[in-house]
């Protein structure tokens, strides 16, 4: 049998995941997770750059856990894990730092963005974030990892990071390439379809979050941001149209043509109210597991147990061949 390519991804264990995220993301690691060997990481170290409220934190972080298992990423076929129960990450993360420049780290978009944001907290943390992300990703082999669009860069500078590595000390890492996933549209706001859908928005009805019951779903939408018109028609001039469009078509599948044939000579109201039923049926399986998942200390305690030994084992092989390369000692 040929050997399955690696896959690592991650998201940040900090509060309520949205609709955006769902679709952006773990549908498409769902989609992917028999194709290749995967690792999904709560990603609990990123969240440090940004002051957190322990108590809340640490449930944060195991309810992200319990909302993958939800997904659908299986633990027993994939392996999900948490970063700060592997220490390798930490380890190669100082170790990659002493191979990236000042200069290119200070040219990332998302750092000059965030320290504008928290300009009272602009900690070295949030300047290294990328040199992180690359010993996440290149700890583990990986060849393919799939991101949304505003992590581009931070991929563009992990394989500049594995390049220079590589040059000096013969093929260490695997060059990793993104995946932007042809079915995962950026989702938008349902308030402001020219803004990202964010949790951290003060209008509450401008996002879906995943724990959204079926009535609050609907009226979302039923809210949601439209045009004038009445026409249901994909177009850079009908942003919100456009986005319900997106929405619909990745829950269902349908194309924008089957989805404008559907409703054509039928109104936005219409429209609106398919999107809202959709969402909330493809959303309901995975409301009901992460219920049951939450109440299953036992179960997931084991999951992580079981999935950060076999992350601490695939991550040492590399980070020891690091080590031997760079002339770090042994005994
Ligand atoms: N920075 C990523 C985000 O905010 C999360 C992340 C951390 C990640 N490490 C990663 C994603 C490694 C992919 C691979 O979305």
């Amino acid at each position: 049998m040929e050997e399955k390519k690696t896959l690592y991804s991650g998201m940040q264990a900090t509060g309520a995941l949205t609709l955006g995220n769902y679709l952006g993301a773990l549908k498409n690691w769902v989609r992917l997770n028999e194709e290749y060997d995967c690792f999904f990481g709560v990603m609990d170290l990123h969240s440090l750059t940004v002051r957190q409220n322990p108590a809340e934190f640490r449930q944060n972080a195991r309810k992200l856990y319990a909302l993958y298992v939800a997904a659908g990423l299986d633990p027993e076929k994939n392996c999900v894990y948490f970063q700060s129960h592997v220490s390798a990450h930490a380890e190669l993360a100082w170790i990659l730092n002493c191979f990236t420049y000042v200069g290119e780290l200070g040219r990332m978009t998302q750092y000059k963005d965030k320290s504008l944001k928290h300009a009272d907290n602009v900690n070295a943390g949030l300047f290294t974030y990328p040199v992180l992300m690359a010993a996440d990703i290149l700890l583990y082999q990986a060849a393919v990892v799939p991101v949304g669009i505003d992590q581009k860069q931070h991929l563009e500078i992990t394989r500049d990071i594995a390049e220079r590595f590589n040059k000096i000390y013969g093929d260490v890492f695997t060059i990793p390439d993104a995946y932007f996933g042809k079915h995962s549209a950026k989702i938008m706001s349902l308030a402001d379809p020219t803004k990202k859908m964010s949790k951290s928005d003060e209008n509450t009805n401008s996002h879906i979050l995943l724990t959204d019951d079926k009535d609050t779903i609907i009226r979302k939408f039923k809210r949601a941001v439209t045009d004038s018109d009445t026409v249901v028609r994909y177009g850079e001039d009908k942003p919100g149209i456009s986005n319900l469009m997106d929405i619909y078509g990745s829950v269902t599948g349908k194309t924008h043509e089957q989805i404008e044939e559907e409703f054509s000579g039928r109104g936005y109201g219409d429209f609106k109210l398919a999107v809202g039923e959709a969402v909330a049926d493809e959303l309901a399986p995975l409301q009901a597991d992460y219920e049951r998942l939450l109440k299953d200390k036992a179960y997931i305690d084991e999951c992580i147990k079981k999935n950060d030994d076999r992350a601490r084992y695939v991550s040492n092989k590399t980070l020891r061949k690091v080590k031997k390369k760079i002339g770090l000692t042994e005994v």
